[in-house]
């Protein structure tokens, strides 16, 4: 159980609840964006998007936002003219939302304990939002850098709260040692849920490789 006290009931449900949070996701589907943006300052996408475009420069470029919800994140991509944006996500009603919107070229049900089966690499992926305080976890990352072509990026979130309370720098030790086909660049702070004053972290890792 998180210290869920301090936290917004809507977010409290989904992290104390892994076993029904799909279905938890499914509910919140059709108000998730005005509870998230308006109401609990959720800046993270902002924060991830502005990093990926440093990295990465080429608009033609193939990018996967796992984890997509509403497509948050992939609104933010096709306004900054990235043009070759897949999504996936395991809530079947987040993936309606994100259809909506019209930014992906294609969206697939997908859960991020398992690996991604893509038939062409990416050149990047963004995970946003989805990794806190229980699954998908540390050891799920590889699911992530495995769907990239070689030198490829992948840029990660943590919740700055799960990042503390469930010690995510001891579940990141040896990291690069103990999987060989990713790699952890970077760890940055950034600004994550500003009105419930809870920060995050943006793992950039990368399959390691010739680009
Ligand atoms: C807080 S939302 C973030 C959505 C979006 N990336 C954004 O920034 O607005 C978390 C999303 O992760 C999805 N999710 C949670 N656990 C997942 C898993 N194991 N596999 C795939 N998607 C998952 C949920 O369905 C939900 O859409």
């Amino acid at each position: 159980m998180t210290d869920s006290g301090k936290l917004d009931t809507r977010l409290s449900r989904v992290y104390d609840n892994p076993d029904e949070k799909q279905a938890l996701f499914d509910d919140w589907a059709p108000t998730y964006d005005h509870d998230l943006v308006n109401e609990l300052g959720y800046v993270a996408d902002a924060e991830a998007c502005r990093r990926l475009e440093a990295l990465l420069p080429d608009r033609q470029a193939r990018i996967l936002d796992a984890g997509c919800g509403t497509g948050l994140v992939g609104r933010r991509l096709q306004q900054a003219g990235y043009l070759n944006i897949d999504g996936s996500d395991y809530s079947e009603k987040m993936l309606d939302q994100a259809r909506a919107c019209g930014a992906y070229r294609s969206l697939v049900q997908h859960d991020l304990t398992l690996p991604i089966a893509s038939a062409e690499p990416y050149d990047a992926a963004i995970v946003v939002g989805v990794f806190a305080f229980s699954v998908p976890s540390a050891e799920h990352l590889v699911n992530i850098t495995g769907c990239l072509k070689p030198g490829g990026v992948a840029l990660v979130t943590v919740n700055g709260k799960a990042w503390q309370e469930v010690d995510w720098p001891a579940k990141l030790e040896g990291f690069d040692q103990k999987y060989p086909d990713a790699r952890l660049l970077d760890i940055q702070t950034i600004d994550y849920l500003t009105t419930e004053d809870i920060d995050g972290r943006l793992l950039i890792l990368q399959r390691p490789g010739p680009v």
